[in-house]
């Protein structure tokens, strides 16, 4: 493919395109016919992922930065670490940043019989980014449509994933070009997960993308509010009312219980609105999860939070909206889960 941007001819490999040695086969039409043959695997290998992987489910927002690649990561962690063959594809090819946030930035990726192996994260994670193939990570990706296009259908097509029971899907916020071209590659995708903040403004754009969901009749499975509140804990003398100044100056109260410990939650952005919203648009609510500084130091430090504190407070909350989403894919795309 000569404009193609992840083209890999791995030396010694046994499914090179047949020879074309016809005196009068120009150069050029012996590269459309590789091409051709190239294409045709590629599609080959794209039904064959219907059957191989159990369920492939989509993560996406409506607004940037709500934290969606932090819980595709998250929801692919949490499926692992209860022994299932988990795969998360990163889709974001101008910003992948789920290598990072696994420690993954310097993987060497395998490449076999004209197959990308992917790359192994914590829990057995199969992981798979367009940051692996980007030479130089400080330099902007900037792709013309098609050549974005193409490139995420090979991509797709070129990844030996094996079987899995689950394939994670991160994609760029919006409902761009990205979720399309996948959702119109990829056959059998389960559903949508949407991440929103509580913000208005989050909320709004999460309309969009249940809407988005709607056009390419994939399923909501449902929506999840991330950076919900922040707790903060102390201890102080056994059942009195402590007071704290809360975001915009707001005091909160609780009580210490006998052992002199309180807890107060701040909604840093506001509380509820995703559940709200959820409700309003008629799609399930799948959880929140806490605002965790922890998180963010985990993404820089390429630990995630469910890896440096498998038992904490965020890890619980993936663990069950993991479980509500499992639910819903074992219940299967019956009629409660198909929209049309
Ligand atoms: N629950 C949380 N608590 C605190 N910080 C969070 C939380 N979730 C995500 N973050 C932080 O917010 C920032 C954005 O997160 P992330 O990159 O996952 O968002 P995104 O929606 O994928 O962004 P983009 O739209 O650019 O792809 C990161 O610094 C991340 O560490
Ligand atoms: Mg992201």
């Amino acid at each position: 493919m000569a404009d193609s941007p992840v083209s890999h001819h791995p030396a010694g490999s046994s499914q090179q395109p047949p020879e074309v040695d016809a005196p009068d086969t120009s150069h050029e039409q012996r590269a459309q016919m590789e091409q051709a043959y190239q294409q045709m695997q590629r599609k080959m290998r794209i039904s064959k992922m219907d059957e191989g992987i159990k369920h492939k489910v989509m993560v996406l927002s409506g607004k940037g930065g709500v934290g969606k690649s932090t819980v595709a990561t998250g929801l692919a962690l949490s499926l692992a670490r209860q022994g299932k063959k988990v795969g998360l594809m990163d889709i974001d090819i101008t910003g992948p940043n789920v290598p990072k946030m696994l420690g993954l930035e310097n993987a060497d990726l395998n490449v076999e019989d004209g197959q990308i192996f992917p790359a192994i994260g914590p829990h057995g994670l199969e992981v798979i980014s367009m940051a692996f193939l980007i030479e130089d990570p400080d330099k902007p990706v900037i792709w013309r449509g098609p050549i974005k296009l193409g490139a995420i259908q090979q991509f797709i097509g070129d990844v030996a994933w094996g079987e899995l029971d689950a394939l994670i899907i991160d994609f760029p916020p919006g409902t761009s070009d990205e979720p399309l071209t996948v959702s119109q590659s990829l056959p059998g995708i389960d559903g949508v997960v949407i991440v929103t903040t509580p913000q208005e403004i989050a909320l709004l754009d999460s309309r969009k993308s249940i809407n988005f969901a709607k056009t390419i009749s994939i399923p909501v499975l449902g929506v999840i509010e991330n950076m919900s509140g922040y707790t903060i804990r102390g201890t102080a003398e056994a059942n009195t009312i402590i007071s704290v100044m809360g975001p915009s100056g707001i005091p909160l109260e609780c009580e210490t219980d006998d052992e002199g410990n309180w807890a107060l939650t701040l909604n840093v952005f506001k509380s509820g609105g995703g559940e709200e919203s959820a409700k309003e648009l008629d799609v399930p609510f799948l959880g929140s999860l806490p605002f965790d500084p922890g998180i963010v130091r985990g993404g820089d430090d390429g630990v995630h939070r469910i890896v440096s504190e498998p038992d904490g407070e965020t890890a619980q909350a993936f663990d069950s909206i993991v479980a509500r989403i499992t639910e819903k894919l074992e219940r299967g795309s019956g009629p409660s889960l198909r929209i049309t």
